[in-house]
């Protein structure tokens, strides 16, 4: 009997040793795709208040992206500046963080095909007449997140007197403080911070230059290609559509 025990068991532990001990198989589980964002930029990634979790349109069509990859998605977030190097290095395998498919950024990354049209605003506070257009803004202090589209344009307009911050908080922050006069950022995220935070301030004029988000993944990799086809197939099925009416709403999608 104790013979028999004692077989049954060896038995046991080498279909154990071959098989795994029924833990996952790693090799062949989907990967992980490490993804880069900045959580100061709604609706696009935010953490709503009291909620760990990152949320917004980016957000769900990279999650769709991944299931499109059979991949994994974990979400990191960083400093806006430095998610491009952290792509650069491979600590991040892409970025999706509103970012605009610019020829400079497209010398050191790829950019995925634009997934949604986009343009900078100017914002003041609702008090101030004497902003309406870019013109006005020369010599006066302007607001920025640091890295940003925002902060070049406002750069040219208004020179050196361009402050920098690392967060859309800190940038609101300082319009409300008074500590400058105007906020350069893109559209639908300040009017977003204007409707849910900031009711005195107010965007001016029209929107500058219009901008293209795109993905960003490492330089001449093998993702590229791979995300854009995804992104079409998402645009084909309508899943696009889905994700972009429940944070925009009806209107006609912006491919
Ligand atoms: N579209 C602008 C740019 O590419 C701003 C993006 C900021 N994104 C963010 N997640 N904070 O520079």
């Amino acid at each position: 009997m104790k013979k028999y025990v004692l077989f049954l068991f060896s038995l046991l532990t080498l279909l154990c040793i071959v098989t795994g001990c029924g833990g996952e198989k790693k090799a062949e589980g989907p990967k992980v795709l490490k993804v880069g964002t900045e959580v100061t930029f709604p609706p696009f990634e935010f953490r709503e208040k009291g909620s760990k979790e990152i949320s917004g349109f980016d957000m769900d069509l990279i999650r769709a992206v991944g299931k499109k990859l059979d991949m994994q998605v974990e979400i990191l977030d960083m400093d806006f500046e430095a998610l491009i190097p952290a792509v650069k290095r491979g600590n991040l395998n892409l970025v999706i963080a509103g970012m605009t498919i610019t020829p400079d950024r497209q010398k050191i990354v790829d950019m995925s095909e634009p997934y949604y049209e986009s343009g900078l605003s100017l914002v003041v506070r609702k008090e101030n007449t004497s902003l309406q257009k870019p013109e006005d803004l020369k010599g006066r202090a302007v607001a920025v997140q640091l890295g940003t589209t925002g902060e070049e344009k406002a750069k040219q307009l208004a020179g050196d007197k361009v402050r920098s911050f690392k967060t859309n908080e800190e940038v609101f922050q300082a319009l409300k403080e008074k500590a400058v006069d105007a906020i350069i950022l893109d559209k639908p995220v300040a009017q977003y911070y204007i409707n849910k935070h900031h009711p005195d301030a107010v965007i001016v004029g029209d929107t500058f230059a219009k901008e293209s988000y795109g993905i960003v993944t490492r330089r001449h990799g093998e993702l590229t290609p791979k995300i854009n086809k995804a992104l079409a197939e998402l645009k084909q099925s309508g899943e696009y559509d889905k994700i972009y009416e429940k944070w925009f709403g009806k209107e006609p999608a912006k491919k």
